[in-house]
């Protein structure tokens, strides 16, 4: 149990004795009555729940289903009730969903209209990504993004202004301002020195960062995860720190914040990662999160492989590194001590033929079926180095070892590339399930190696660019 202070609204909040896994959506709805925010889903899927959330980062979007309350210590959470002035004058996203027809049976409407606030206060006009992670069902998209466009120019409205002001959180918020006492450092360490302490003290602990994969634990297997640390007050965990030619970013990094670190030096990983669940999710899910909890459909690890990159894991004072690939084991086991995290991943910046590619089945806000990534390096026409990389073909991401070895030595040519495909075949035994057949995903790896040779022969790739 855990004592908290937030704002809710405008106004703050002090709760004593919370459980630590509760979520935001249920204390809103069953102790709040403030039920504007909905449950759809329940597993950060629909964005019916979607609140505005605001720290000394700025306004967000996340999903109140996966949010459990201990990460919300110092911050300020609008829901669709506060987006309002006092005075009742709707927020302008609003008035421009009545204007132009943004909503029918109004179900996903409050999930969409605190989208839509939060982009707005930030500015945003890249209205098709900002609502990826909102579903509607009835109205349609179309009158939704109009609505979207015609409250780009209204100015942000003034109470939610001073929300969003650094001098608001040092003022009103941090520290326990809103009247809260400072939460256990055990369970809320602020550094990662106090983390490694902790986490020591009790293996056993579960370490909740961004919790999108945590929280399905929770709302959907209904599991109670016995002791918890939560890493979100860690501000060492969160920086991304330029190294020569290389970037270390803290395992803490939000994938959005991830995304945009890459976005002039790793264009194809920064696209891949806009496809990387929705904005809600990237807001909330780590890089960190990603790596530890070895998923062989995550969509980070096979591009970090691809670059190479070096895990930096950290128990008590103790600091060992090694190459990612090398941390994932067996299915869901990885080379990971008891009482030992993720500190850091670094990885080279400076890899022009990187390219990511995602299948999934839904282009936006979907697990990958297979997520090919790929880093050759090609010198006087003959390949120097190859780095392939998958998710989705194996119970880890893996390397395509064999495709690897036909491509290194060799002119990068057709051949060359077609005969690495077929050779790749016998890297992988890939399974069935419901995203995929084995059979399906083996010609989907060998047809993306292919795509990855016409790709960096300028030849236009995207589906999405294709015109008649
Ligand atoms: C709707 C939805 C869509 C999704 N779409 C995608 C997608 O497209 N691509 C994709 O790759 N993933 C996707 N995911 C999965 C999820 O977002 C990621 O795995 C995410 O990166 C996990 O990060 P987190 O910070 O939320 O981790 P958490 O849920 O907090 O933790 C996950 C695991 O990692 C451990 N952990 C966290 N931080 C550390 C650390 N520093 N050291 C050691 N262990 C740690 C936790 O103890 C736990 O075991 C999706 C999830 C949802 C709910
Ligand atoms: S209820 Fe669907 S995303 Fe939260
Ligand atoms: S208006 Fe009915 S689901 Fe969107």
């Amino acid at each position: 149990m855990t004592d908290i202070a937030f704002h809710l609204n405008g106004t703050p909040v002090c709760l004593t004795d919370v459980p630590p896994t509760q979520t935001l959506l249920d204390w809103l709805r069953e102790e709040r009555r403030l039920t504007g925010t909905k449950e759809g889903c329940n597993e950060g899927d629909c964005g019916a729940c979607t609140v505005m959330v605001t720290d000394s980062d700025g306004p967000k979007a996340m999903n109140a289903c996966i949010l459990f309350m201990p990460q919300l210590i110092g911050k300020s959470v609008r829901t669709v009730e506060g987006l309002v002035a006092p005075d009742g004058t709707p927020h302008p996203v609003q008035t421009a969903m009545v204007t132009h027809h943004g909503s029918q049976c109004g179900f996903c409407t409050p999930g969409f209209v605190v989208s839509m606030a939060a982009a707005h206060t930030k500015g945003r006009k890249d209205h098709d990504t900002v609502l990826a992670g909102n579903l509607c069902r009835c109205t349609g998209y179309v009158p939704i993004i109009r609505a979207a466009k015609a409250a780009e120019s209204a100015p942000v409205p003034l109470w939610l202004q001073n929300e969003s002001t650094p001098a608001f959180f040092s003022a009103q918020i941090s520290s326990g301002g809103a009247g809260g006492r400072q939460p256990p450092a055990a369970s809320h360490p602020t550094t990662a020195d106090d983390l490694a302490q902790a986490y020591v003290a009790t293996p056993n602990a579960t370490l909740i960062a961004g919790a999108t994969d945590i929280g399905l634990w929770v709302t959907k297997q209904l599991r109670d995860l016995g002791p918890v640390i939560f890493l979100g007050g860690i501000e060492e965990l969160k920086t991304i720190e330029p190294k020569g030619d290389s970037l270390r970013i803290g395992a803490g990094v939000t994938i959005n914040h991830l995304m945009q670190a890459v976005a002039q030096s790793l264009p194809s990983l920064a696209e891949m990662l806009r496809r990387y669940a929705s904005d809600q999710i990237r807001n909330a899910a780590t890089i960190g999160g990603n790596i530890a909890n070895g998923s062989p459909i995550g969509d980070g690890p096979p591009a970090l492989i691809a670059l190479g990159a070096v895990l930096h894991l950290r128990q008590g004072d103790t600091r060992r590194e090694m190459p990612l690939e090398n941390f994932f084991l067996d299915y869901r086991k990885q080379d990971r001590l008891p009482g030992e995290f993720v500190e850091a991943v670094q990885f080279s910046t400076k890899a022009p033929n990187l390219r990511c590619y995602k299948l999934s089945k839904r282009f936006d806000q979907d697990i990958s079926a297979v997520c090919g990534c790929f880093n050759v390096t090609i010198e006087n026409g003959k390949v120097r180095a190859a780095r392939l990389a998958f998710g989705g073909m194996a119970g880890i991401p893996k390397r395509a070892a064999k495709a690897e070895a036909a491509l290194v030595g060799q002119a990068w040519t057709l051949e060359t590339v077609t005969a690495a495909r077929d050779a790749m075949q016998a890297d992988f035994a890939p399974m069935s399930d419901m995203r995929a057949s084995a059979q399906y995903r083996s010609a989907a790896a060998g047809n993306m190696l292919l795509r990855y040779f016409h790709d960096l022969a300028g030849t236009p790739v995207n589906l999405l660019e294709v015109e008649a």
